[in-house]
């Protein structure tokens, strides 16, 4: 299994392979600020070690980060992640009907087109983002209604172009971020945020939460207002 390009795109370096078990293994061989892309993984994972579909035709990476400010909260690199591959899209083509769902997933025209998988290991000061966009196909039989860009009707989004956008919006993101708050990418996932103020259901591992999807927090945690006026907050899960 080897590597069939290397190229440099902001201040990543990507390594390109036709097919690997998964974007997240290898990526964490490698030093900080390295992404992996493949065209098909035979062992892609979403979130709680679910199986992430990787025919090839869609866009599969992952990216190793240096952890090591002690002041920042590295879960939060999920919304930016959001925003950035929201803005990597939209850039293509600014009529697309992009939305944001709660923690880290985005939805074209309310189907979901893109999961992001954050694995982190702060003792090693090291954080993976992983990233799944179904550019032309989509699995069928999922929790929640998936589609594709093409199947959308955007034809013209490519793979290779989504993730140089991708790379460019972070890099931006990320300094923005790094020098002031959360506050500035929280303002923007929020304004394209899917069901806010609205009746969701919470699932987490062992129970399951209805209520009204009132803010994001500032620090990212979901504000779930509940029926018998309580609020919950919710750091992880999954929305319905
Ligand atoms: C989810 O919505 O559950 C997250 C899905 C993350 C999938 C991507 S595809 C590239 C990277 N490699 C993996 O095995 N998973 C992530």
């Amino acid at each position: 299994m080897k590597p069939t390009n290397k190229k440099f795109i902001s201040n990543f370096t990507i390594f390109e392979y036709d097919e690997v078990p998964s974007t997240m293994d290898i990526v964490k061989q490698h030093e900080p600020n390295t992404v992996i892309v493949a065209e098909t993984q035979t062992a892609g994972r979403g979130k709680y070690n679910r199986k992430w579909s990787s025919k090839t035709g869609n866009l599969y990476f992952s990216m190793i980060l240096e952890a090591k400010n002690k002041t920042k909260d590295y879960s939060q690199l999920s919304f930016l992640s959001a925003v950035a591959m929201g803005n990597a899209l939209l850039s293509q083509d600014g009529s697309m009907n992009i939305q944001y769902k709660w923690p880290n997933d985005i939805l074209l025209n309310q189907k979901k087109i893109c999961g992001i998988l954050l694995e982190s290991d702060l003792s090693k000061n090291q954080v993976v983002i992983g990233i799944g966009v179904n550019i032309k196909t989509f699995p069928e039989n999922v929790m929640f209604k998936a589609s594709s860009v093409k199947n959308e009707g955007f034809e013209n989004v490519t793979s290779s172009v989504t993730l140089e956008k991708f790379l460019v919006q972070f890099s931006n993101l990320y300094r923005l971020w790094m020098e002031k708050d959360f506050s500035v990418i929280r303002e923007k996932w929020i304004k394209k945020a899917y069901n806010l103020g609205e009746k969701i259901s919470v699932k987490l591992e062992n129970e399951k939460f209805e209520g009204i999807f009132e803010d994001l927090d500032k620090d990212g945690t979901l504000l779930l207002h509940l029926e018998d006026g309580g609020v919950k907050r919710v750091k992880s899960g999954d929305v319905f």
